[in-house]
């Protein structure tokens, strides 16, 4: 069944506008916002409601036990860091993953970008006290800048223009790359960065694509056409962020012509944060009528009862593959916390596939002074994931990290043992700290392992 036969009676892409918008900017000049919104408006999709319709129903599988979302990037995409190495080094480590992934555990990765997009961040205050005055917290480069001045602070509205732009150039190099041979299967080696390679996990993913190097020649030997199997020379990388600006959400909503329906075409995937999931709030209003695949993050904080509503109203028709639940419950806190959800979730009959963010609630503000997470929290985190799902018989089927395919020293631990004194080397994130290259294949080799046994 269509969701939107059940949803939409009341439902327009404004209807956001009558509920309370949590962590929203306080743009300063209204027609100056509504100029770059219409603009917006008028602009193409940045992608087509058939790739997100492809995208639900690749996660209907995970829903099912067959398959494992990856969903992986920045915390936030930079305005001054932008370039096309940056994102040819995110897409490598990412396909690096995947391939770990699926040799591993025999199902499918379905690889989902936190990219082309995702630049607004949530923040715990409006407002950051430097010296003696608060200044607007910075809320990512789609908002304002990060330099604690009045100026850099102070919401600009053609910021979303911007970003509107970037993303659409980091999309037409991302579908260049994963259509026209970057991401062919034969190049399994080519993808390793050089400061991974010489690695402990550097090498165990070389073992590992060295493996599938022979079963390609085997299989060639055998007789198949390889060359003109189009899965071991394509992927499909989908794009998704956290649907936080909900004018901007707005702007770019378009009636599907093949359906009638409507999709935020600023993204295959759209996620709703921790911070802004009330039940009676405008983020869940906007993304309940929007034809995508919905993720939804779930703290420590969440009830029982606000999961079950959250999936009667984000997904009444019990689609599977329509809505993700992104559980960031913290290490210590994680099976408990979690399996009274998974239980009553699956009692009421809904069809979620079960993602594990084991960033977001093991953040912590080192001795040094950097906000960091440690690699070892984030394993454990994992663990106690999959010991809930093993527990309650459900499929744990996927993770939500964020990660960069560069040689940073953002979070702790690791092989490669960061430490305190580290961080100030390479902390380069422009707000949480991110998996580096090496950190990221060890990671992936964790979950396999989990996936497996
Ligand atoms: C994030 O994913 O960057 C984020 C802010 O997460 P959460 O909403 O889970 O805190
Ligand atoms: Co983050």
């Amino acid at each position: 069944m269509r969701h939107h036969e059940s949803v939409l009676d009341s439902w327009t892409p404004r209807t956001w506008r009558d509920r309370p918008a949590a962590q929203q900017p306080d743009w300063p000049d209204d027609d100056a916002l509504a100029g770059a919104l219409a603009e917006l408006a008028s602009y193409p999709p940045l992608v087509f409601a058939g790739e997100a319709r492809a995208l639900t129903s690749a996660l209907g599988l995970a829903a099912q036990g067959k398959a494992f979302l990856l969903q992986a990037g920045d915390c936030a995409e930079s305005f001054d860091s932008f370039s096309a190495p940056k994102i040819r080094e995110q897409l490598r480590v990412i396909l690096q993953m995947a391939v770990i992934l699926t040799y591993s555990s025999g199902v499918p990765a379905i690889k989902v970008g936190r990219i082309a997009g995702q630049f607004a961040k949530p923040r715990s205050s409006p407002y950051e006290r430097v010296g003696e005055i608060d200044l607007p917290a910075f809320r990512g480069h789609i908002v304002n800048g990060a330099d604690p001045t009045v100026a850099a602070r102070t919401p600009d509205p053609r910021r979303l223009v911007q970003a509107y732009h970037q993303s659409s150039s980091t999309l037409n190099l991302l579908r260049a790359f994963t259509k026209g041979g970057f991401a062919d299967l034969t190049r399994v080696h080519a993808w390793t960065q050089e400061f991974v390679a010489t690695s402990r996990e550097g090498q165990r993913y070389e073992a590992l694509a060295s493996e599938i190097e022979r079963a390609l020649t085997f299989m060639r030997a055998c007789g198949i056409d390889l060359e003109n199997t189009a899965q071991l020379h394509q992927v499909d990388l989908y794009t998704s962020h956290e649907a936080l600006l909900l004018g901007f959400e707005e702007a770019l909503t378009r009636v599907d012509s093949t359906t009638g329906e409507w999709y935020d075409c600023s993204a295959h995937m759209l996620w709703i944060g921790e911070r802004t999931r009330q039940l009676d709030g405008a983020h869940v209003e906007f993304l309940r009528g929007v034809g995508n695949p919905l993720g939804v993050k779930i703290g420590p904080s969440i009830t029982v009862d606000e999961a079950v509503a959250l999936c009667e109203t984000l997904n009444p028709d019990r689609v599977a593959g329509r809505l993700t639940l992104i559980a960031r419950m913290g290490a210590d806190h994680v099976e408990a916390t979690l399996r009274p959800i998974i239980r009553a979730v699956t009692d009421a009959g809904h069809p979620v596939v079960w993602c594990c963010d084991p960033m977001h609630g093991n953040t912590f503000t080192s001795a040094g002074g950097h906000k960091t997470r440690h690699f070892d929290a984030v394993v454990r985190e994992l663990v106690g994931f999959f010991a809930a799902h093993r527990a309650e018989g459900t499929w744990p089927g996927g993770v939500h990290v964020e990660l960069t395919g560069d040689d940073v020293t953002e979070c702790l631990g690791g092989a490669e043992e960061i430490e305190d004194h580290h961080l100030a080397d390479r902390y380069e994130t422009v707000l949480d700290p991110r998996l580096n290259g090496r950190q990221s294949i060890d990671l992936a080799f964790r979950v396999a392992e989990l996936l497996r046994r």
